[in-house]
């Protein structure tokens, strides 16, 4: 077993006890998500999605940023390309934060064309003027998260690391892929090995990571000090404390099974209705349900009938129907 993994991890003078993080998904990682996530780890980096420092700073998307206690060890990701902003935007979260991260890797063209995400990787000095803005705005450590480059014949994430490590960032997290690879394709951990030696601040690998045996594999790979994990959270509330489990004690704790996903889901769902009231909760909500019950048998029909459900109460039905045809 790796022991080397469940080392500490200082960022800045916050200790992480864990190696494990939670990715930035937009529209995915809310406050309740992340709730229901540390309730079953305590130690994983929670990471809210990108907030626009544009809205946050205009109060008109106040929603993405909320929390009602710090849900430490938890990072706010803002999002932009104008220093100023992002300073402002820094100061207005620093008090639910431990640490803010800056989106620097966003591949979406709404985002790039604007010059924020990843086309702040076509941009470093933008880059770094932001780092220097938001690091003089407050007063916790401020880290960013990038890709390998804009494209594959352009990939510059060594050197742009060892510019955030400059401009003072005290943690890089990079998806191991490229701008132009979008999500398509597999996440080169390899590539992230080329970071070692060449920055003193921890980085953590991202892209691709399903379960505690690719997390470690993963580590092993990229030689990473930590791991971000993303779309695979969809769906099983546990797989941070698995990973965790098994990196730090070699102890494989199975996929939660059918019954326990659908509590899960249940729950989640609940949560979701609270939080945005019944209607937008479960439009919202509908996003989750394929991860919920992926690999069922006639998953298909399933799905298709709960994503264009609104009654709560048929929704209930047909999670008992899918227990009732899985088991
Ligand atoms: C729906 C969706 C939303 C995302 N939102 C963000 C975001 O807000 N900030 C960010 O830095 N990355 C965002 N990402 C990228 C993820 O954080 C992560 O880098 C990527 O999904 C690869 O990791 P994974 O394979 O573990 O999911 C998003 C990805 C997806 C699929």
């Amino acid at each position: 077993m790796n022991k080397t993994a469940s080392k500490q991890i200082n960022i800045g003078n916050v200790t992480l006890k864990s190696c494990v993080a939670l990715s930035p998904l937009a529209g995915i990682t809310d406050f309740i998500l992340r709730k229901l996530i540390r309730e079953y780890s305590k130690t994983a980096l929670l990471v809210t999605e990108m907030i626009s420092s544009e809205a946050l700073v205009q109060k008109s998307d106040c929603n993405i940023a909320y929390s009602d206690k710090k849900e430490s060890p938890i990072s706010f990701q803002i999002e932009g390309h104008k220093p100023e902003l992002m300073a402002r935007s820094a100061k207005i979260l620093e008090d639910k934060a431990d640490i803010i991260d800056i989106n620097m890797g966003c591949p979406i063209n709404k985002i790039v064309k604007g010059q924020d995400g990843c086309s702040l990787m076509k941009n470093p000095e933008l880059a770094r003027d932001i780092v220097i803005a938001v690091k003089e705005a407050v007063n916790i450590p401020v880290t960013c998260k990038f890709r390998l480059g804009w494209g594959l014949d352009s990939k510059n994430f060594v050197e742009f690391a060892q510019l955030m490590q400059e401009s003072g960032v005290s943690a890089v997290t990079v998806h191991a892929r490229t701008r132009s690879q979008m999500y398509s394709g597999t996440a080169d951990w390899g590539e992230l090995a080329k970071l070692k030696g060449e920055i003193d601040i921890p980085y953590f690998a991202n892209g691709d990571i399903v379960s505690p045996e690719s997390a470690l594999k993963c580590l092993e790979i990229s030689k990473a000090d930590g791991i971000s994990v993303g779309r695979a959270s969809m769906g099983d509330l546990s797989l941070l404390y698995r990973i965790e489990k098994y990196i730090n004690d070699g102890i494989l704790i199975p996929e939660p099974d059918l019954s326990e996903k659908i509590s899960m889901l249940k729950k989640h769902l609940d949560e979701e209705i609270v939080f945005r009231g019944e209607e937008t909760g479960i439009k919202f909500f509908r996003k989750f349900y394929p991860c919920y019950i992926k690999n069922i048998r006639g998953g298909g029909e399933f799905r298709h009938r709960l994503v264009t459900e609104l009654n709560y109460n048929n929704i209930i039905n047909i999670l008992k129907e899918i227990l009732h045809n899985g088991q």
